[in-house]
Protein backbone atom coordinates (compact mmCIF):
# COMPACT_ATOMS: atom_id res chain seq x y z
CA UNK A 1 0.00 0.00 0.00
CA UNK A 2 1.42 3.53 -0.95
CA UNK A 3 1.08 5.86 1.55
CA UNK A 4 2.35 9.46 0.06
CA UNK A 5 0.71 11.43 -3.12
CA UNK A 6 1.71 10.13 -5.98
CA UNK A 7 1.39 11.22 -9.57
CA UNK A 8 1.26 11.11 -13.00
CA UNK A 9 1.80 13.27 -16.03
CA UNK A 10 2.60 13.81 -19.91
CA UNK A 11 6.04 15.39 -19.35
CA UNK A 12 8.49 15.79 -16.17
CA UNK A 13 10.84 18.29 -16.20
CA UNK A 14 13.58 18.58 -13.16
CA UNK A 15 14.76 22.45 -13.14
CA UNK A 16 13.54 25.97 -13.67
CA UNK A 17 15.97 27.41 -15.23
CA UNK A 18 16.40 28.80 -19.00
CA UNK A 19 16.48 25.48 -20.45
CA UNK A 20 13.71 23.59 -18.31
CA UNK A 21 11.31 26.78 -18.71
CA UNK A 22 11.99 27.25 -22.66
CA UNK A 23 11.70 23.60 -22.95
CA UNK A 24 8.39 23.25 -21.21
CA UNK A 25 7.09 26.75 -23.67
CA UNK A 26 7.93 24.75 -26.90
CA UNK A 27 5.98 21.51 -25.73
CA UNK A 28 2.27 20.79 -26.89
CA UNK A 29 -0.18 22.79 -24.67
CA UNK A 30 -2.67 19.42 -24.87
CA UNK A 31 0.60 17.97 -22.30
CA UNK A 32 0.26 17.44 -18.44
CA UNK A 33 3.56 19.38 -17.82
CA UNK A 34 4.83 18.56 -14.26
CA UNK A 35 8.41 21.00 -13.35
CA UNK A 36 9.94 20.42 -10.43
CA UNK A 37 12.72 22.50 -8.30
CA UNK A 38 15.05 22.22 -5.42
CA UNK A 39 13.91 25.52 -4.04
CA UNK A 40 13.01 28.81 -5.36
CA UNK A 41 12.06 28.46 -9.10
CA UNK A 42 14.79 31.47 -9.09
CA UNK A 43 17.42 29.45 -7.59
CA UNK A 44 19.16 28.45 -10.89
CA UNK A 45 22.57 29.44 -12.71
CA UNK A 46 20.14 31.08 -15.20
CA UNK A 47 18.88 34.03 -12.69
CA UNK A 48 22.40 34.61 -11.80
CA UNK A 49 23.36 35.49 -15.42
CA UNK A 50 24.88 38.46 -16.23
CA UNK A 51 26.68 39.14 -19.97
CA UNK A 52 24.04 37.51 -22.07
CA UNK A 53 23.10 35.92 -24.93
CA UNK A 54 24.94 35.49 -28.21
CA UNK A 55 23.39 35.35 -31.81
CA UNK A 56 24.43 35.54 -35.11
CA UNK A 57 24.03 39.21 -36.47
CA UNK A 58 22.22 37.71 -39.88
CA UNK A 59 22.60 35.10 -42.03
CA UNK A 60 26.16 36.30 -43.27
CA UNK A 61 27.93 36.21 -39.45
CA UNK A 62 27.10 32.60 -39.15
CA UNK A 63 29.71 31.22 -40.88
CA UNK A 64 32.48 33.87 -38.57
CA UNK A 65 30.20 32.57 -35.16
CA UNK A 66 30.59 28.98 -36.17
CA UNK A 67 34.19 29.72 -36.43
CA UNK A 68 34.61 31.39 -33.37
CA UNK A 69 33.17 28.96 -31.22
CA UNK A 70 34.69 26.40 -32.25
CA UNK A 71 38.08 27.73 -31.81
CA UNK A 72 37.48 29.14 -28.56
CA UNK A 73 36.45 25.20 -27.57
CA UNK A 74 39.79 24.08 -28.70
CA UNK A 75 38.33 22.68 -31.78
CA UNK A 76 37.15 19.83 -29.55
CA UNK A 77 32.89 20.91 -30.34
CA UNK A 78 30.53 18.63 -32.30
CA UNK A 79 30.43 20.69 -35.17
CA UNK A 80 26.56 19.39 -35.93
CA UNK A 81 25.36 20.84 -32.68
CA UNK A 82 27.66 24.30 -33.28
CA UNK A 83 25.96 24.18 -36.52
CA UNK A 84 23.05 23.65 -35.04
CA UNK A 85 23.57 26.52 -32.17
CA UNK A 86 24.82 29.81 -34.81
CA UNK A 87 21.97 28.80 -37.50
CA UNK A 88 18.90 28.75 -34.88
CA UNK A 89 20.10 31.69 -32.57
CA UNK A 90 18.80 34.48 -34.20
CA UNK A 91 15.22 32.87 -34.35
CA UNK A 92 14.80 31.89 -30.96
CA UNK A 93 16.10 35.16 -30.31
CA UNK A 94 13.13 37.22 -32.09
CA UNK A 95 10.97 34.56 -30.49
CA UNK A 96 11.99 36.10 -26.70
CA UNK A 97 11.32 39.26 -28.25
CA UNK A 98 8.13 38.50 -29.29
CA UNK A 99 7.63 36.47 -25.73
CA UNK A 100 8.41 40.62 -24.64
CA UNK A 101 12.26 39.94 -23.28
CA UNK A 102 13.22 43.65 -22.79
CA UNK A 103 16.45 43.26 -24.92
CA UNK A 104 18.28 46.78 -24.45
CA UNK A 105 18.01 48.66 -27.63
CA UNK A 106 20.37 51.20 -29.45
CA UNK A 107 19.69 53.46 -32.23
CA UNK A 108 16.41 51.48 -32.90
CA UNK A 109 18.02 48.29 -33.17
CA UNK A 110 19.45 45.50 -30.66
CA UNK A 111 22.29 46.97 -28.52
CA UNK A 112 25.33 44.41 -29.29
CA UNK A 113 28.35 43.50 -26.56
CA UNK A 114 31.45 42.07 -26.93
CA UNK A 115 33.05 39.46 -24.69
CA UNK A 116 36.11 36.94 -24.86
CA UNK A 117 36.90 35.29 -28.43
CA UNK A 118 34.00 36.35 -30.24
CA UNK A 119 35.22 38.46 -33.42
CA UNK A 120 32.37 41.43 -33.45
CA UNK A 121 29.54 42.35 -30.99
CA UNK A 122 27.17 39.95 -31.32
CA UNK A 123 26.42 39.63 -27.75
CA UNK A 124 22.21 40.79 -26.76
CA UNK A 125 21.30 41.96 -23.39
CA UNK A 126 19.10 43.15 -20.48
CA UNK A 127 21.31 45.16 -18.78
CA UNK A 128 23.87 43.27 -16.56
CA UNK A 129 21.13 41.20 -15.46
CA UNK A 130 19.96 39.46 -18.54
CA UNK A 131 19.77 35.62 -16.82
CA UNK A 132 17.30 37.43 -13.95
CA UNK A 133 15.54 38.84 -16.91
CA UNK A 134 15.03 36.23 -19.03
CA UNK A 135 14.29 34.22 -16.58
CA UNK A 136 11.65 36.61 -15.05
CA UNK A 137 10.38 36.70 -18.46
CA UNK A 138 9.53 33.06 -19.05
CA UNK A 139 7.94 32.41 -15.79
CA UNK A 140 5.62 34.49 -16.49
CA UNK A 141 4.65 32.99 -19.21
CA UNK A 142 5.07 29.68 -17.91
CA UNK A 143 2.63 30.80 -14.93
CA UNK A 144 -0.07 31.87 -17.75
CA UNK A 145 0.03 27.93 -19.26
CA UNK A 146 -3.01 26.17 -17.23
CA UNK A 147 -1.06 23.01 -18.35
CA UNK A 148 2.48 23.46 -16.23
CA UNK A 149 2.48 22.43 -12.89
CA UNK A 150 5.40 23.81 -10.72
CA UNK A 151 6.41 22.08 -7.71
CA UNK A 152 8.60 24.47 -5.44
CA UNK A 153 11.23 23.04 -2.88
CA UNK A 154 10.78 19.48 -4.35
CA UNK A 155 14.15 17.49 -4.75
CA UNK A 156 14.31 15.13 -7.30
CA UNK A 157 16.24 11.91 -5.87
CA UNK A 158 16.28 9.24 -8.94
CA UNK A 159 14.40 7.93 -12.03
CA UNK A 160 12.19 5.42 -12.27
CA UNK A 161 13.67 3.11 -15.03
CA UNK A 162 12.33 -0.40 -16.82
CA UNK A 163 13.76 -2.24 -19.91
CA UNK A 164 15.87 1.08 -20.41
CA UNK A 165 12.91 3.58 -20.74
CA UNK A 166 12.62 5.69 -17.99
CA UNK A 167 9.19 5.73 -16.84
CA UNK A 168 9.01 8.90 -14.42
CA UNK A 169 11.28 9.78 -11.15
CA UNK A 170 11.21 9.75 -7.30
CA UNK A 171 11.08 13.34 -5.70
CA UNK A 172 11.01 14.39 -1.85
CA UNK A 173 8.55 17.61 -0.72
CA UNK A 174 8.26 18.59 2.88
CA UNK A 175 10.67 15.51 4.04
CA UNK A 176 7.93 12.98 1.90
CA UNK A 177 8.70 10.90 -0.83
CA UNK A 178 6.77 10.55 -3.71
CA UNK A 179 6.26 9.32 -7.40
CA UNK A 180 5.80 10.23 -10.30
CA UNK A 181 4.96 8.40 -13.68
CA UNK A 182 5.93 10.48 -16.56
CA UNK A 183 6.07 9.54 -20.58
CA UNK A 184 9.55 11.80 -20.85
CA UNK A 185 11.49 13.09 -18.49
CA UNK A 186 13.87 15.95 -19.34
CA UNK A 187 16.47 16.44 -16.89
CA UNK A 188 17.29 20.47 -17.28
CA UNK A 189 18.77 20.61 -13.42
CA UNK A 190 22.00 22.31 -14.13
CA UNK A 191 26.13 21.93 -13.76
CA UNK A 192 27.83 21.20 -10.69
CA UNK A 193 29.18 24.32 -9.37
CA UNK A 194 27.71 24.01 -6.12
CA UNK A 195 30.47 21.27 -5.39
CA UNK A 196 33.32 23.46 -5.54
CA UNK A 197 34.47 25.81 -2.86
CA UNK A 198 35.31 28.41 -5.43
CA UNK A 199 32.15 29.00 -7.93
CA UNK A 200 30.27 31.60 -9.24
CA UNK A 201 27.53 28.92 -9.49
CA UNK A 202 24.31 28.47 -7.03
CA UNK A 203 24.93 26.22 -4.14
CA UNK A 204 21.72 24.16 -5.20
CA UNK A 205 23.36 23.29 -8.28
CA UNK A 206 25.00 20.26 -6.96
CA UNK A 207 24.96 17.88 -10.06
CA UNK A 208 22.05 15.98 -8.83
CA UNK A 209 21.51 15.47 -13.61
CA UNK A 210 25.19 13.99 -13.07
CA UNK A 211 24.42 11.33 -9.89
CA UNK A 212 21.53 10.34 -11.64
CA UNK A 213 23.52 9.13 -14.82
CA UNK A 214 26.33 7.77 -12.58
CA UNK A 215 23.35 5.54 -10.98
CA UNK A 216 21.65 4.65 -13.65
CA UNK A 217 24.58 3.56 -16.39
CA UNK A 218 23.76 6.48 -19.06
CA UNK A 219 26.40 7.53 -20.82
CA UNK A 220 28.46 10.96 -19.89
CA UNK A 221 30.42 12.82 -21.99
CA UNK A 222 33.61 15.15 -21.19
CA UNK A 223 33.74 15.18 -17.70
CA UNK A 224 37.02 16.99 -17.23
CA UNK A 225 35.78 20.30 -19.40
CA UNK A 226 35.12 22.70 -16.56
CA UNK A 227 35.76 26.15 -17.19
CA UNK A 228 36.84 28.77 -14.67
CA UNK A 229 35.38 32.06 -14.88
CA UNK A 230 38.40 35.00 -15.01
CA UNK A 231 37.10 37.37 -12.83
CA UNK A 232 34.65 36.90 -10.04
CA UNK A 233 35.57 39.44 -7.09
CA UNK A 234 37.84 38.58 -4.50
CA UNK A 235 36.32 39.07 -1.43
CA UNK A 236 38.61 37.78 1.96
CA UNK A 237 37.62 34.49 3.35
CA UNK A 238 34.19 33.76 1.59
CA UNK A 239 32.52 31.00 2.19
CA UNK A 240 30.20 31.57 -0.52
CA UNK A 241 29.62 31.97 -4.20
CA UNK A 242 31.55 34.12 -5.66
CA UNK A 243 30.10 37.72 -7.05
CA UNK A 244 30.62 37.14 -10.68
CA UNK A 245 32.63 40.47 -12.76
CA UNK A 246 30.84 40.11 -16.25
CA UNK A 247 33.28 39.75 -18.96
CA UNK A 248 31.14 41.92 -20.86
CA UNK A 249 33.00 44.90 -18.84
CA UNK A 250 36.30 43.43 -20.15
CA UNK A 251 33.86 43.43 -23.45
CA UNK A 252 33.55 47.21 -22.99
CA UNK A 253 37.12 48.21 -22.56
CA UNK A 254 38.05 46.96 -18.72
CA UNK A 255 41.69 46.27 -18.33
CA UNK A 256 43.22 43.70 -16.37
CA UNK A 257 46.56 44.75 -14.09
CA UNK A 258 49.43 42.56 -12.04
CA UNK A 259 50.40 43.26 -8.88
CA UNK A 260 53.19 45.37 -10.36
CA UNK A 261 50.30 47.78 -12.23
CA UNK A 262 51.17 46.33 -15.57
CA UNK A 263 48.89 44.84 -18.15
CA UNK A 264 49.55 40.97 -18.92
CA UNK A 265 47.08 39.13 -21.07
CA UNK A 266 44.78 40.69 -23.80
CA UNK A 267 41.19 40.75 -22.15
CA UNK A 268 39.37 39.57 -24.71
CA UNK A 269 41.07 36.10 -25.35
CA UNK A 270 39.27 32.93 -24.59
CA UNK A 271 38.56 32.46 -20.99
CA UNK A 272 41.00 29.52 -19.71
CA UNK A 273 43.33 31.47 -21.61
CA UNK A 274 43.00 35.06 -19.65
CA UNK A 275 42.17 32.57 -16.22
CA UNK A 276 45.34 30.89 -16.75
CA UNK A 277 47.51 34.00 -17.53
CA UNK A 278 45.91 35.05 -13.96
CA UNK A 279 46.55 32.25 -12.19
CA UNK A 280 49.79 32.63 -13.26
CA UNK A 281 50.03 36.28 -12.34
CA UNK A 282 48.58 34.70 -8.88
CA UNK A 283 51.54 32.34 -8.26
CA UNK A 284 53.80 34.65 -9.06
CA UNK A 285 53.19 37.41 -7.21
CA UNK A 286 51.67 35.58 -3.63
CA UNK A 287 48.25 37.60 -3.98
CA UNK A 288 45.76 36.08 -4.69
CA UNK A 289 43.91 38.46 -6.85
CA UNK A 290 44.77 41.16 -10.10
CA UNK A 291 43.03 44.18 -10.26
CA UNK A 292 40.19 45.26 -12.81
CA UNK A 293 39.67 48.52 -13.92
CA UNK A 294 37.30 50.10 -15.72
CA UNK A 295 37.16 53.84 -13.65
CA UNK A 296 38.63 55.82 -17.00
CA UNK A 297 34.94 55.21 -18.01
CA UNK A 298 32.34 58.09 -17.38
CA UNK A 299 30.37 57.32 -14.21
CA UNK A 300 26.80 57.52 -15.69
CA UNK A 301 27.30 55.40 -18.09
CA UNK A 302 28.70 52.98 -16.17
CA UNK A 303 26.01 53.27 -13.35
CA UNK A 304 23.21 52.56 -16.58
CA UNK A 305 25.37 49.90 -18.34
CA UNK A 306 26.59 47.88 -15.69
CA UNK A 307 23.73 48.76 -12.49
CA UNK A 308 24.20 45.19 -10.87
CA UNK A 309 27.64 45.10 -10.85
CA UNK A 310 28.32 48.70 -9.62
CA UNK A 311 25.75 48.50 -6.49
CA UNK A 312 26.76 44.67 -5.82
CA UNK A 313 30.44 46.19 -5.52
CA UNK A 314 29.14 49.67 -3.66
CA UNK A 315 27.37 46.74 -0.75
CA UNK A 316 31.36 45.62 -0.30
CA UNK A 317 32.83 49.05 -0.28
CA UNK A 318 34.13 49.24 -3.84
CA UNK A 319 33.47 51.63 -6.08
CA UNK A 320 33.85 50.63 -9.82
CA UNK A 321 33.23 54.22 -10.97
CA UNK A 322 36.42 55.58 -9.29
CA UNK A 323 38.67 52.43 -8.36
CA UNK A 324 39.61 49.31 -9.65
CA UNK A 325 38.52 45.83 -7.93
CA UNK A 326 40.52 42.83 -6.86
CA UNK A 327 39.43 39.76 -8.79
CA UNK A 328 40.41 36.00 -9.71
CA UNK A 329 39.00 33.15 -11.28
CA UNK A 330 36.58 30.82 -10.27
CA UNK A 331 34.98 27.58 -11.40
CA UNK A 332 31.95 28.64 -13.95
CA UNK A 333 30.43 26.21 -15.66
CA UNK A 334 30.37 22.67 -17.00
CA UNK A 335 31.11 22.15 -20.83
CA UNK A 336 31.02 18.10 -19.92
CA UNK A 337 27.35 16.35 -19.09
CA UNK A 338 24.89 13.63 -20.25
CA UNK A 339 25.77 13.07 -23.63
CA UNK A 340 22.33 14.01 -25.77
CA UNK A 341 21.96 13.90 -29.73
CA UNK A 342 21.00 16.68 -31.91
CA UNK A 343 17.50 16.27 -30.20
CA UNK A 344 18.72 15.92 -26.28
CA UNK A 345 18.30 12.65 -26.09
CA UNK A 346 20.13 10.73 -23.73
CA UNK A 347 21.49 6.74 -24.26
CA UNK A 348 18.02 6.12 -21.96
CA UNK A 349 14.83 6.34 -23.56
CA UNK A 350 12.22 8.66 -23.16
CA UNK A 351 15.06 10.86 -21.23
CA UNK A 352 16.03 13.86 -22.58
CA UNK A 353 19.34 16.47 -20.98
CA UNK A 354 19.54 19.94 -21.98
CA UNK A 355 21.31 22.96 -20.87
CA UNK A 356 24.15 22.45 -18.53
CA UNK A 357 23.02 19.09 -17.36
CA UNK A 358 23.70 17.56 -20.65
CA UNK A 359 26.54 17.59 -22.95
CA UNK A 360 25.76 18.31 -26.87
CA UNK A 361 29.13 18.39 -27.32
CA UNK A 362 28.83 22.53 -28.75
CA UNK A 363 30.98 23.98 -26.01
CA UNK A 364 34.30 21.87 -26.62
CA UNK A 365 36.62 22.11 -24.18
CA UNK A 366 35.87 26.09 -23.04
CA UNK A 367 32.73 27.51 -24.11
CA UNK A 368 32.50 30.62 -25.76
CA UNK A 369 31.00 33.44 -23.64
CA UNK A 370 27.32 33.80 -23.87
CA UNK A 371 26.50 30.54 -25.70
CA UNK A 372 25.08 29.04 -22.22
CA UNK A 373 21.92 30.85 -22.69
CA UNK A 374 21.43 30.36 -26.09
CA UNK A 375 22.81 26.45 -25.96
CA UNK A 376 19.81 26.16 -23.16
CA UNK A 377 17.51 27.81 -25.34
CA UNK A 378 18.27 26.33 -28.45
CA UNK A 379 18.78 22.64 -27.75
CA UNK A 380 15.84 22.73 -25.27
CA UNK A 381 13.79 23.89 -28.17
CA UNK A 382 15.10 20.87 -29.77
CA UNK A 383 14.25 18.34 -27.31
CA UNK A 384 10.61 20.05 -26.96
CA UNK A 385 9.92 19.48 -31.34
CA UNK A 386 11.41 15.84 -30.43
CA UNK A 387 8.80 15.12 -27.20
CA UNK A 388 5.86 16.87 -29.35
CA UNK A 389 6.40 14.07 -32.04
CA UNK A 390 6.63 10.82 -29.73
CA UNK A 391 4.28 11.28 -27.07
CA UNK A 392 1.02 10.17 -28.65
CA UNK A 393 3.88 6.50 -28.91
CA UNK A 394 4.61 6.29 -25.47
CA UNK A 395 2.66 4.09 -23.38
CA UNK A 396 2.09 5.43 -19.74
CA UNK A 397 3.65 3.04 -16.91
CA UNK A 398 1.04 2.36 -13.98
CA UNK A 399 1.34 3.67 -10.49
CA UNK A 400 2.67 1.23 -8.56
CA UNK A 401 5.23 0.55 -5.37
CA UNK A 402 8.28 1.32 -5.53
CA UNK A 403 9.37 0.25 -1.98
CA UNK A 404 12.94 -0.52 -2.58
CA UNK A 405 13.63 2.71 -3.84
CA UNK A 406 11.42 4.87 -1.10
CA UNK A 407 13.44 2.65 1.49
CA UNK A 408 16.32 3.77 0.05
CA UNK A 409 16.13 7.24 -0.64
CA UNK A 410 17.78 8.75 2.39
CA UNK A 411 20.86 6.66 1.51
CA UNK A 412 20.58 8.04 -2.34
CA UNK A 413 19.94 11.59 -1.63
CA UNK A 414 22.94 11.34 0.93
CA UNK A 415 25.54 9.92 -1.95
CA UNK A 416 24.74 11.79 -4.69
CA UNK A 417 27.19 14.53 -4.37
CA UNK A 418 29.93 12.19 -3.60
CA UNK A 419 28.85 10.01 -6.44
CA UNK A 420 29.86 13.28 -8.49
CA UNK A 421 32.77 14.33 -6.91
CA UNK A 422 34.42 10.66 -7.23
CA UNK A 423 33.67 10.43 -10.80
CA UNK A 424 35.18 14.24 -11.45
CA UNK A 425 38.41 13.14 -9.70
CA UNK A 426 38.04 10.08 -11.82
CA UNK A 427 37.70 11.76 -15.00
CA UNK A 428 40.40 14.43 -14.40
CA UNK A 429 43.85 14.89 -13.85
CA UNK A 430 43.63 18.48 -12.82
CA UNK A 431 41.23 18.39 -9.95
CA UNK A 432 41.67 17.26 -6.09
CA UNK A 433 39.74 16.65 -3.42
CA UNK A 434 40.27 19.85 -2.08
CA UNK A 435 38.62 21.61 -4.67
CA UNK A 436 35.53 20.40 -3.41
CA UNK A 437 32.87 20.58 -1.22
CA UNK A 438 32.39 17.83 0.57
C1 LIG B 1 29.73 36.83 -18.00
O1 LIG B 1 28.88 37.69 -17.97
O2 LIG B 1 30.93 37.03 -17.97
C2 LIG B 1 29.29 35.39 -18.00
C3 LIG B 1 28.66 35.07 -19.28
C4 LIG B 1 28.89 33.65 -19.62
O3 LIG B 1 29.08 32.83 -18.71
O4 LIG B 1 28.97 33.35 -20.80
Amino acid sequence: MQNHMDYKTDVLIIGTGVAGLYCALNLREDFQILMITKESMRDSNTYLAQGGISTALNKEDIPCFIKDTLKAGGYKNNISSVQILCTESRENINTLLDWGLPLDKKQGGLAYTREGAHSINRIVHCSDSTGKTLEECLIKKVQSHKNITIFENTEFVDILVEDNCCIGGIAIKEGKPFIIIAKVVVLACGGIGGLFKNTTNQSTVTGDGIAIAIKNNIKLKDLSYIQFHPTALYEENINSRRFLISESLRGEGAKLYNSKGQRFVKELLPRNVVAKAIYKEIRTSGIPYVMLDFSFQPEDYIKQRFPLIYEECKKRGLDITKEAIPVSPAQHYFMGGIEVDLFSRTSMNNLYAVGETACTGVHGNNRLASNSLLEGIVFSKKAASDINTQVDLIKASCLKDFPDIIHDLKEIQKNMKNLVIKELLRRSKEFHAEFFNH
